[in-house]
């Protein structure tokens, strides 16, 4: 008797605790577009899929674009919004100007054109859920798991660059820093360390990385492999280009694999960021786990990604429909 009331109570609670959850976070649900756009996820896999095999960029330049979506203002494709002469957007922040590659861009504006060309579905898809989609197909183009995407994320009303400033890490941060600014959006240091295995597929600047393979022994980070640190000389010479950019899985950088967390393993990381993720011992049995297993990779990072999406979602009066992702309606 005692434990069934305590059940009821722990039930009641729950129920509470669901309510108050729904009002501050709207529920996405998968089936979002079934009345107004019912072929929205194959419309979309096409659209990527032909930007895919024209470029393989197109992978890790569409995750980076989500990432940083989600990340400033929630997922609400205020990353998306073009610069006026009245208001510098998000993507104009010197946090984004070199890292957010047009490719990404592309993606997404090609995939709602797609919608777009499809009378019921015309106007009725939002920016965010197409950036959404596009994320997960791209992901699974470059080899990388299968998962159903929440949808119902409406487009955010404003984008401005003063809003990015703090708001995503540089390769520079320790893990304490790097592990406070996920928590603040939600998300945990194991979900942190497996969405940094986005950069199994993507480039860097030799400018995010070149520092850690300093000269002559000295001043270089000593967690990076000899031989990466030796390739990285020739590959970002004194003087380079500022435009040259590397791929930073360095084994298999077309491939969306758990690759990532066993380059950590041997000092192949090429960001800062990554390679303190195994040399952290609070994090390196995470790594370690990851490596071992395809299917443990693949299931956090699912949940992780999952969970990144539903980050600041807009309803409401809080936002709308693009008529151009590019542009505030
Ligand atoms: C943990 C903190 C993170 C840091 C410090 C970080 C930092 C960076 C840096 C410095 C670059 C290279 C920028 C450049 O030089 O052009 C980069 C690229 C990239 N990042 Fe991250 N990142 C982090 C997390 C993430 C997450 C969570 C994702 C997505 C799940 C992600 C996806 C990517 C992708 C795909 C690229 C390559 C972009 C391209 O090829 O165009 N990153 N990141
Ligand atoms: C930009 O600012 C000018 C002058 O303040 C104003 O006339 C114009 O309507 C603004 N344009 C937009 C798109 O807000
Ligand atoms: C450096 O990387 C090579 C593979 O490229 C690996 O065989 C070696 O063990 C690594 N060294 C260390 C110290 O991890």
């Amino acid at each position: 008797m005692a434990a069934g009331g305590g059940a009821r109570v722990a039930a009641a609670a729950a129920l509470l605790a669901l309510s108050s959850v729904s009002l501050a976070q709207p529920q996405l649900r998968r089936n979002y577009y079934a009345g107004v756009c019912p072929d929205v996820e194959s419309i979309v896999r096409a659209a990527v899929a032909n930007k895919y095999r024209e470029t393989f960029i197109t992978a890790g330049a569409t995750v980076h674009l989500f990432f940083h979506d989600c990340f400033v203002e929630g997922c609400d494709a205020s990353v998306l919004v073009a610069s006026t002469p009245n208001n510098t957007a998000e993507k104009d922040h010197p946090a984004n100007l070199v890292g957010l590659a047009g490719d990404g861009f592309d993606t997404v504006l090609r995939a709602r054109a797609a919608l777009d060309a499809v009378p019921r579905c015309r106007g009725k898809v939002s920016c965010a859920d197409v950036l959404a989609l596009a994320t997960r197909d791209a992901i699974a183009l470059a080899g990388g798991p299968a998962y159903a995407v929440e949808l119902g994320r409406l487009d955010g009303l404003r984008s401005t660059a003063a809003s990015v400033d703090g708001k995503l890490a540089p390769p520079s941060f320790d893990l304490d820093q790097l592990t406070a600014l996920f928590a603040r959006n939600g998300l945990s240091r194991d979900d942190m360390v497996a969405l940094s295995a986005g950069h199994t597929v993507g480039f860097a600047h030799c400018a995010s990385f070149a520092g850690r393979a300093a000269r002559g022994g000295a001043g270089g980070d000593p967690a990076m492999n000899r031989s990466l640190a030796a390739r990285v000389r020739e590959w970002c010479p004194d003087g380079v280009d500022p435009r040259v950019a590397v791929t930073m899985d360095v084994v298999t950088p077309r491939v969306f694999d758990n690759q990532y967390f066993r380059n950590l393993q041997s000092g192949m990381g090429l960001l800062a960021s990554d390679q303190l993720l195994y040399t952290d011992p609070r994090s390196r049995p995470t790594v370690d786990a990851l490596a071992r297993s395809a299917d443990a990779f693949d299931r956090a990072f699912v949940a992780a990604i999952t969970k990144m999406g539903r980050i600041g979602v807009k309803t409401g009066a809080q936002g709308n429909i693009r008529r151009n992702c590019a542009v505030l309606n």
